[in-house]
């Protein structure tokens, strides 16, 4: 028999701001610790002191323009870091990685919103944690005006929430193209459904693809 806890357990979530992700995160930790699994939530861009800098460079709202270049940089030198020093350790000690927001981040903003080339992030993401990704990535799908809306009620807007509808309609279609081209791994939860049945639906994928 397999032991469970020697198999990398890699799990992100994905998509708008105002998705849900943080209520998803929790529905995810409570399934896997429900089955006596230790896990370890973390986020992106952060995660460690370093990157969590880096999080607030990319966030501020500034007057000199950020370079798209520049923000896709900032995103993979944050991403190294945090797979580095937090979760490929986390996941050699048996630990269940769950992730807010991973390279598929950067391929809907930085690539499908900015127009930065996908074989440039597949690239820089070879060279950031080549060989550690998700097996499972939860897109938390919503519309774009209900996203935003409910990300506007809790705080003032960041760098990125100050981009135009048309941005965030293109890293919506960047995050449906993932689900198309990776059905298995890349799987779309529909975010305005009842948090009880979005519940049950992450329950059933995670049962899906973890349970034993
Ligand atoms: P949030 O996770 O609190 O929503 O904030 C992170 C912001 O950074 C969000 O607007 C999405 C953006 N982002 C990218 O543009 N590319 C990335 O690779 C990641 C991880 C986040």
């Amino acid at each position: 028999m397999t032991d469970p806890a020697a198999t990398p357990r890699f799990i992100t979530l994905e998509g708008l701001e105002g998705a849900g992700k943080s209520t998803a995160m929790a529905f995810v930790r409570e399934w896997f610790e429900s089955r006596g699994e230790t896990v370890l939530c973390t986020r992106e861009p952060g995660g460690t002191p370093l990157a969590e800098e880096l999080r607030a460079v990319l966030k501020a709202v500034r007057d000199e323009p950020v370079a798209p270049s520049t923000e896709l940089l900032l995103m993979f030198a944050a991403r190294a870091q945090h797979v580095e020093r937090v979760i490929r350790p986390a996941m050699a000690e048996g630990k269940v990685v769950v992730c807010d927001r991973f390279t598929d981040s950067t391929r809907a903003y930085q690539g499908a919103g900015r127009g930065l080339s996908m074989a440039t992030i597949d690239q820089l993401a070879e060279v950031a944690h080549a060989d550690c990704n998700p097996e499972l990535t939860l897109w938390l799908d919503v519309p774009v005006a209900l996203g935003l809306e409910r990300a506007a009620s809790r705080e003032s807007a960041d760098r990125f929430e100050q981009e135009t509808l048309a941005f965030f309609e293109r890293v919506r279609h960047g995050f449906e193209a993932l689900a198309t081209r990776e059905p298995a791994r890349f799987r779309r939860v529909d975010a305005t459904r009842p948090l009880a049945e979005v519940r049950a639906r992450i329950e059933a994928e995670l049962e899906a693809t973890h349970g034993r």
